[in-house]
């Protein structure tokens, strides 16, 4: 069983709030012309997970656009394209949109959804056929691992050489999510994008973790081979990183804005100050560090050692709760298709 994506991404709805200003932004700069268009208004979320934060972010997304052309019918039908992984919880997610009154199928009418599994970094939607795109808090994973790091789980502790390989990737893969998406909006159509801002804000966190799972090796629950597995292909960006304008002009896209975003301390601090545990908002750190366990485990076993491994997360932060401090920054674009 991994651990519930809607019950444990709070630290990512929080900041989902703070970007709603830029896709309000991205709404506002929207231009394409709807009177050519007959089908139904298309907007994506790329990186959608089980749906909780989706929800939010597309109900506030379809009720911008209304407001904006209330006047016009343009956009009484809406299709949402939800994209993530084909790993993904879809289950979840149908359970849902199904039936959670947050979904926002149960609070907009003439709203239709379907469903894309495929990864974000290539093409996943007919050219021409997306008005609006949004991401928040996805981009951080790489579509690869660029390097095997030397000494740890994490980019930020890897060697000068290790760190630059995961800059290049970071660039790479932001080309390709862009590429992706100039081919898919229409002439006009917008793109809101949030992602991690690099920085030092997640170091004592991160190192936590990996610790943690050192203590599995010290103990014998782990070998040395299933550590030095545990690598996680997450990249994060600047905000220079955004604003190199070569990258959009070749594309035909153009930058409106690219802005860090206010930071905030995260709930994992927050939860273990107060209840003495904390969010185990880790759901995709935990499939990395199920996968970096050698194939012969049975699923079980690969779940249990999973479970000692954040109960070890918490041991090391009971004796040090500033362990799980980490403020959430992050970095946000409006693009628009020319
Ligand atoms: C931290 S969650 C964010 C989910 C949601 N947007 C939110 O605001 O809570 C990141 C999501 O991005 C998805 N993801 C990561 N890489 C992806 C890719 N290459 N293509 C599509 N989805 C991806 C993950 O599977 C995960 O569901």
């Amino acid at each position: 069983m991994q651990a519930d994506y809607n019950k444990s991404s709070r630290n990512q709805a929080s900041s989902l709030q703070r970007f709603k200003p830029f896709i309000d932004a991205a709404v506002a700069a929207h231009t394409s012309d709807l009177t050519e268009s007959r089908g139904p208004f298309g907007i994506a979320d790329f990186g959608c997970s089980t749906g909780l934060n989706s929800s939010d972010a597309v109900s506030h997304l379809i009720r911008e656009v209304r407001a904006k052309y209330a006047s016009s019918q343009s956009c009484s039908s809406v299709l949402v394209v939800l994209n993530d992984m084909p790993h993904n919880q879809w289950s979840v997610l149908f359970d849902f949109l199904n039936g959670d009154q947050r979904s926002f199928l149960k609070q907009l009418p003439g709203v239709f959804a379907v469903t894309s599994g495929f990864s974000f970094y290539e093409q996943a939607l007919p050219p021409s056929s997306l008005q609006i795109g949004i991401s928040n808090i996805c981009l951080h994973w790489c579509s690869q691992l660029p390097t095997k790091l030397s000494n740890h789980g994490f980019a930020s502790f890897g060697t000068e050489e290790e760190q630059e390989a995961f800059r290049q990737q970071a660039a790479r893969d932001w080309g390709s999510f862009l590429e992706a998406r100039s081919k898919e909006l229409v002439r006009g159509g917008v793109l809101a994008v949030n992602m991690v801002m690099a920085g030092p804000a997640s170091d004592l966190l991160t190192d936590a973790i990996y610790q943690a799972a050192r203590v599995l090796l010290n103990r014998g629950v782990i070998d040395s081979e299933e550590l030095a597995n545990f690598n996680i292909p997450m990249c994060f960006r600047t905000v220079g990183d955004l604003k190199e304008p070569s990258q959009y002009k070749r594309l035909g896209l153009e930058l409106l804005r690219a802005d860090a975003l206010p930071q905030s301390d995260t709930v994992y601090y927050e939860d273990f100050l107060q209840h003495g545990d904390s969010d185990r908002s880790g759901a995709g750190l935990e499939t990395y560090f199920q996968s970096s366990l050698t194939p012969e485990r049975s699923d079980k076993d690969r779940e249990t050692v999973s479970q000692q491994m954040w109960g070890e997360l918490q041991t090391l932060a009971a004796s040090d709760p500033e362990r799980l401090r980490y403020s959430f920054n992050s970095v946000s674009d409006v693009v628009r298709k020319l």
